[in-house]
């Protein structure tokens, strides 16, 4: 079993994360209505921020634009430089590449993300994405770690920022586990460890 009592504190409770969703939910409606846009998720991490902002979107646009919802189009990618607990690579691998099937070309591109850490995931798979041609690229990551970018990345839409400390739950997690939790946690360090050292 995996405890609440294995975070030190709790960053962002479930009904906190709930409303800013819902915030940056209305912000890209309000941005995109007229689009066509393409949502690509970066999993594992960013699925369930993915899922839950697709389904704010949905439901203001109902409720403002009666009967009108964003055109959306949704497709995802698996990008890891943690492939094992093991390793941490200086470069992101490809676990799952983007769909060919999804017309990138002339169209507006929103990238869903969990965090933006060094940023050295985000410029890798930005890079992949601009040899596709959209029409645009914005970032929209649930968290951000500003004082640990290596690389510039332009961040369209945040949830929050974080100081630097481990954290996991909704979405986020350490060697495949706390993805599950409803917040977003500072993890102890003898809870890291230990799962690193598997
Ligand atoms: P970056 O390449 O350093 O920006 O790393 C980004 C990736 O590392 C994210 O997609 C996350 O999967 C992972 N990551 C970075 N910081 C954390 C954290 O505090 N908790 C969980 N995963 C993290
Ligand atoms: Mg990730």
């Amino acid at each position: 079993m995996v405890s609440v009592h294995d975070f030190k504190r709790v960053l962002f409770d479930q009904k906190t994360i709930e409303a800013r969703v819902q915030e940056l939910a209305e912000q890209i409606v309000e941005d995109y209505k007229y689009g066509e846009l393409v949502i690509l998720t970066v999993q594992k991490g960013g699925a369930r921020f993915s899922s839950d902002l697709v389904r704010a979107m949905v439901d203001y646009s109902l409720r403002t634009y009666n009967d009108v919802v964003v055109d959306i189009l949704e497709t995802d990618v698996k990008l890891s430089r943690r492939p094992n607990p093991k390793v941490f690579l200086p470069e992101p691998v490809m676990l799952l590449p983007l769909d060919p099937n999804i017309g990138y070309e002339g169209r507006p591109v929103l990238v869903v993300e969990d965090i933006v850490d060094q940023g050295v995931t985000m410029r890798y798979l930005l890079d992949r994405i601009q040899e596709r041609n959209p029409q645009s690229v914005s970032v929209c990551t649930l968290l951000d770690k500003p004082s640990q970018r290596t690389v510039d990345i332009p961040v369209g839409y945040k949830g929050f920022e974080v100081e630097n400390v481990f954290v996991a739950g909704y979405g986020l997690d350490v060697n495949e586990k706390y993805r599950h939790f409803p917040f977003i946690g500072e993890l102890k360090q003898e809870v890291i460890d230990r799962l690193l050292a598997k």
